[in-house]
């Protein structure tokens, strides 16, 4: 099968096609024909080992697996002997930041491993964008406790994570200010931000407005920056480590202290959360944003677009063909 590869860490231009054996399923098992799939900051992460801390899982020296894309949507091939959710036909999409494998016209998942049912009428390049942002999104939002009475602060409403958190906690019911680029003011309205600051032109300290949670999507401010803003017991999140790895530090310190906090947690995915977010998309509280879609031959492009840091939401990679 075709797949995009790449065998040692660096820039985008390390991915490149090559012909591999098509993946072999388990029991459990089920073989996906993948028709689309993201290029996204954990893909992004994981290629140029920024940090030096993915090897420890995606090998010290090399990649161990070649392909990435860890999000993924496409038509069910093959069943395993002990498959008892799925049948070869069904349209998938899912999250897998194990085996990943989207980037490839074929993907192998455990039935319960992150992979469900695309909702009745939804195409397969917004349905490969239903879990990466907003898995995030929704660990971070439940660590942080959000309830219908809270004010929160998301920063980088733009962004695949931020578009999700903001239309994740209004469906809690909260009040959520969003910061985002100038030019997008409008999207991130629509997105249901009851109030959009642009942070081009405004600093976003610079109000009497006190917040419950304080989330951070793109990792650009610091806790000391917005500790003022928080309320008594409020909770401060980025997506980033922080200058000298900051955020790991603060969050161990305040785990032993009360009164306004950092925390840091850990991302993890369930079924139980490629089920949720589904259940989102399907009573209408949350859509994925899209920004561009590329071709399958265009990734090193899609990267290198995917890092300048400026994408609106996901960008989508055609993989395969549905006909
Ligand atoms: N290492 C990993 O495995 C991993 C995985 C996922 C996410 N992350 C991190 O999580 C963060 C978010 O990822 P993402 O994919 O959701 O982000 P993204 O989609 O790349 O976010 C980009 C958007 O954020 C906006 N932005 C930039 N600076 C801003 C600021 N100071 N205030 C408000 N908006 C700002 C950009 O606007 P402009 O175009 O105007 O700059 C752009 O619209 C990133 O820091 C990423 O590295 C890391």
């Amino acid at each position: 099968m075709k797949a995009q590869i790449y065998t040692q860490y660096g820039p985008p231009s390390v991915i490149h096609f090559a012909e591999i054996t098509k993946p072999s399923i388990g029991k459990s098992d089920i073989l996906i024909q993948v028709i689309a799939s993201t290029v996204n900051r954990t893909d992004s992460g994981f290629r140029s080992a920024e940090y030096f801390v993915s090897r420890f899982f995606s090998g010290l020296f090399r990649p161990n697996q070649p392909v990435l894309g860890c999000e993924f949507a496409g038509i069910v091939s093959e069943i395993g002997s002990e498959v008892s959710k799925f049948k070869a036909g069904d349209r998938v999409f899912g999250f897998d930041d194990e085996g990943f494998g989207g980037h490839a016209e074929f993907k192998v998942i455990h039935e319960n491993k992150g992979v469900t049912l695309i909702p009745e009428g939804l195409d397969f390049e917004t349905a490969a964008a239903l879990s990466e942002g907003s898995h995030y999104a929704l660990g971070n939002i439940r660590a942080a406790n959000v309830h219908a009475d809270h004010h929160v602060l998301v920063i980088g409403g733009t962004g695949a994570i931020g578009s999700a958190a903001i239309q994740l906690i209004k469906a809690i019911g909260s009040k959520v200010t969003a910061v985002c680029p100038g030019d997008h003011m409008n999207t991130v309205r629509n997105l249901g931000a009851d109030r959009v600051v642009n942070f081009q032109t405004e600093d976003f300290t610079q109000t009497e407005e006190r917040y419950e949670f304080i989330f951070d999507a793109v990792g650009k401010s610091r806790f000391s920056i917005c500790k003022p803003l928080l309320k008594e017991h409020g909770v401060y999140i980025s997506t980033e480590l922080g200058p000298g790895l900051e955020n790991i530090f603060l969050a161990l310190k305040h785990k032993f202290t009360s009164g306004k906090k950092l925390l840091f947690p850990i991302p993890s995915f369930s079924q139980e959360d490629i089920n949720f977010l589904k259940n989102q998309y399907e009573q209408g509280h949350f859509k994925p944003l899209i920004d561009r879609v590329y071709e399958f031959d265009q990734i090193v492009e899609a990267y290198t677009y995917v890092e300048t840091g400026q994408k609106i939401g996901n960008v989508i990679l055609r993989v395969g063909n549905p006909n």
